[in-house]
């Protein structure tokens, strides 16, 4: 079995704001000094990116992320950013296709293509949300819509870039609703993820790609969730709010 490094994110989304991120780090990485092995992303607003990447230059325990960015690389683009400019910031993961995007800003799966084909052009590492609406999951539809949006999203990739995008198995119902899948459910979920991949690339990639979970993880089942083999990590939004609670869910990934 392939050995993959727990990776574990915090998805700030509008919230915090620059003059936070101070406070919150020292928290956070006093309550993680002795935490080794394992891979935490810091996503906060773009407007916090700088002061985080300065706070993080000396620390490689902690890498930067962005929640969203342009696919055009520059130009007359009004209001965007894009993936050089993330990356002079020492941004090295960025989101792509959080349902939040997809449903209230209208990203479709073409778009979220493109964002993906650019990130791995700009050394950016995509982390790529996939998961299914609950009416989907009530009609059996869920692999199936899994299915469809991996694989427009990750079409053309070569091996090696697939092999670096990092998957978040994000079920809608459970993105800040309190109501989490269950590890049963998730790894179940996880497991047809690496079939798709295998199908896609092949049986050592689909080993290798590192699959989160994300939708309501807390402190309280964080433990639950990761010590299943299938789940490499989670991306946790509301409860990454807390420095506490966000260090105690990094703690949570060491079984
Ligand atoms: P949540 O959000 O942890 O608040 O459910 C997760 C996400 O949207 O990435």
């Amino acid at each position: 079995m392939y050995l993959r490094k727990k990776i574990i994110a915090a998805n700030w989304k509008m919230n915090l704001t620059s003059s936070e991120v101070a406070p919150y780090l020292e928290t956070f990485l006093l309550e993680t000094k002795h935490i080794e092995g394992v891979d935490v992303v810091l996503i906060p607003s773009f407007t916090s990116i700088p002061k985080a990447s300065e706070l993080l230059e000396k620390n490689p325990k902690v890498r930067l992320g962005a929640q969203n960015f342009s696919f055009h690389e520059k130009g007359a683009f009004t209001g965007e950013v894009s993936a050089g400019m993330l990356r002079d910031l020492f941004v090295r993961y960025v989101l792509v296709g959080h349902s939040e995007r997809r449903e209230l800003f209208g990203e479709t799966d073409h778009i979220v293509h493109q964002k993906l084909l650019t990130a791995h052009r700009h050394e950016i590492r995509p982390i790529l949300c996939v998961g299914e609406t609950l009416e989907e999951r009530k009609n059996g539809k869920a692999k199936q819509v899994l299915e469809h949006q991996l694989k427009v999203a990750l079409a053309d990739l070569s091996h090696e870039d697939l092999a670096d995008t990092i998957i978040a198995y994000e079920p809608i119902w459970a993105i800040g609703t309190g109501c989490t899948a269950t590890a049963a459910e998730a790894s179940e979920m996880h497991h047809f993820i690496r079939e798709v991949i295998k199908e896609l690339a092949h049986k050592e990639i689909s080993q290798k790609i590192r699959i989160q979970y994300g939708g309501s993880v807390t402190p309280a089942n964080a433990r639950e969730l990761l010590k299943s083999p299938d789940i490499d990590g989670a991306l946790v939004g509301g409860a990454s709010l807390d420095p506490r609670a966000f260090a105690e869910i990094v703690k949570a990934s060491q079984g």
